[in-house]
């Protein structure tokens, strides 16, 4: 049997269930066949969660669709669905440690669920809970794809991604390999879950689409929610809210559309999946400011973006330096950074049209004298100037270096100009204009032949470099708190 008629039958069943689950509700209990556990925190799950916790005999199930639907207190629900089973272990992603961590996130939500059962021992080291059986609940976060390797020895038997979006394809991919269990025995009963749940949007939009929402690629069940599917849910209010938010991100978390195409949008994500740990050593550098516009009341963003390129003309998005600062604090981090940066990166601010641009650029060249400084008037739309960056990522020229920056780096990038701020898109692409107009002729033939002596000497520049760096962001880190 293919794929896409066990999709159907899914799809059939949501809309008949949206239409008659309260008419018919013991009949579709009955079907659906949900055990309510005590350790949900006394939530029963929906019409929509009974379906995805239906599902057992998917290997894969991704539960996708607008916000507030009900898709993470089911990923939950899933995960706790077996700890009476001895040896049973679950885990549950985020992306990043900071996701994880939040007071409303799945993690805190699963303390709360828990904390009425002093037998479920919380280590806080492991991010585990223990029950006394050996049964498992785990939560980690995978912000670089080399962070799979954190998870290269466990073996779990139900693995959840919460806001699958924010995750790349490979990492997704990887986790598969840890799910396994035994031939024989209890453990060897309970089904074997690689769940997703998340809203469209987000750098991993793209192969999450392809991988389950688009029908004739698709390799396993997508149920979609929408705001109604969670009655726990204030939906008044939160439309309410939700109608505030700009155009394309409205319609992705309050319907839940994945097909809204991103029409005028500029870059898009699967250009951005290239990371590497540094940039080569002998690459061309500039460090391209985007200051925050002194007419705004609100606090706006300064930005300095550090883009590479080396001789084969790959360009690198080494560093991002981002903040809101008042024009003082703005002074002493950029004056840091290019001591950290180091006199072989040339510095370009934007400059603002008119006197008091001139004024500032001049400030700047007192304080930035012995580096290779210049303003840079800005010209023309700023689509126009975005253009040839996304050109360069979607020929596959564009290299991420891993650092904590880079997810609000590339939502920023996929989102603009519809959504929210554009200064890092801005700052890249100026960096970017920057190194494509005066690209000198043979930087980096070293890359290709063998080390030399003078390469190593650069090795040990660039090493007092970054070490520089290093101290100096702990300066700036002073400077700026
Ligand atoms: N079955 C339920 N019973 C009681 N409360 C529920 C139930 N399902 C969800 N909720 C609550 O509704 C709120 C929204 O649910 P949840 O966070 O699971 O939605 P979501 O689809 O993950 O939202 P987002 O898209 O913002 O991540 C949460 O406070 C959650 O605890
Ligand atoms: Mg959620």
């Amino acid at each position: 049997m293919g794929y896409s008629l066990e999709r159907a039958i899914t799809k059939d069943r949501i809309e008949a269930g949206r239409r008659t689950y309260r008419k018919d509700r013991k009949l579709w209990d009955s079907q659906l066949n949900t055990v309510v556990s005590r350790y949900w925190g006394g939530h029963r799950p929906h019409f929509l969660q009974k379906v995805f916790l239906s599902c057992k005999e998917y290997p894969e199930v991704f539960f996708g669709g607008a916000a507030g639907g009900g898709k993470s207190d089911a990923l939950l629900m899933g995960a706790l669905e077996f700890m009476h089973i001895p040896g049973y272990s679950a885990l549950i992603l985020r992306r990043t440690y900071a996701q994880l961590g939040k007071a409303d996130s799945i993690m805190f939500r699963a303390q709360q669920w828990l904390a009425k059962y002093p037998e479920i021992r919380w280590n806080e080291q492991k991010h585990q809970f223990l029950w006394p059986n050996g049964a498992t609940l785990e939560f980690g976060h995978l912000q670089y794809d080399k962070d799979c390797w954190n998870y290269d020895g466990p073996a779990y038997q139900y693995v959840a991604f919460d806001e699958l979006t924010q995750f790349t394809e490979y990492q997704y991919k990887f986790l598969f390999g840890r799910i396994r269990r035994p031939s024989r025995g209890l453990l060897s009963k309970v089904p074997l879950r690689v769940r997703g749940a998340s809203n469209p949007g987000g750098i991993g939009h793209d192969w999450v689409k392809g991988r389950f929402v688009t029908k004739e690629t698709a390799v396993a069940p997508f149920i979609p929610a929408l705001i109604a599917d969670n009655p726990s849910l204030d939906a008044v209010a939160y439309h309410r809210m939700l109608a505030e938010l700009p155009p394309i991100l409205r319609k992705q978390r309050e319907e839940g559309d994945w097909e809204i195409t991103p029409d005028g949008l500029i870059f898009q994500s699967e250009w951005f999946q290239d990371y590497v740990d540094q940039a080569p050593v002998d690459c061309y550098r500039f460090r391209f400011w985007d200051l925050a516009a002194t007419d705004k009341k609100t606090a706006d963003y300064t930005v300095g973006a550090l883009v590479a390129m080396d001789g084969r003309g790959d360009i690198y998005i080494e560093d991002i330096v981002r903040g809101q600062w008042n024009p003082g604090k703005v002074e002493r981090v950029i004056q840091a950074t290019a001591e950290a940066d180091g006199h072989s990166v040339k510095i370009r601010i934007e400059q603002e049209p008119g006197a008091s641009g001139k004024l500032t650029i001049g400030n700047f060249a007192r304080l930035l004298l012995g580096y290779d400084f210049q303003g840079i008037p800005s010209s023309g739309a700023k689509v126009t100037r975005w253009t040839p960056l996304a050109s360069a990522a979607n020929n596959g020229l564009v290299k991420i270096v891993n650092a904590p920056w880079n997810h609000d780096f590339i939502s920023e990038l996929v989102n603009v100009p519809e959504v929210g701020h554009d200064d890092q898109a801005d700052a890249a692409s100026g960096a970017f204009l920057q190194l494509a107009n005066n690209r000198p002729v043979a930087v980096g033939v070293s890359r290709v032949r063998a080390r030399s002596q003078v390469d190593t000497e650069k090795d040990d520049t660039r090493e007092l470099q970054k070490q520089a760096m290093k101290n100096t962001n702990q300066d700036r880190e002073k400077v700026i708190a």
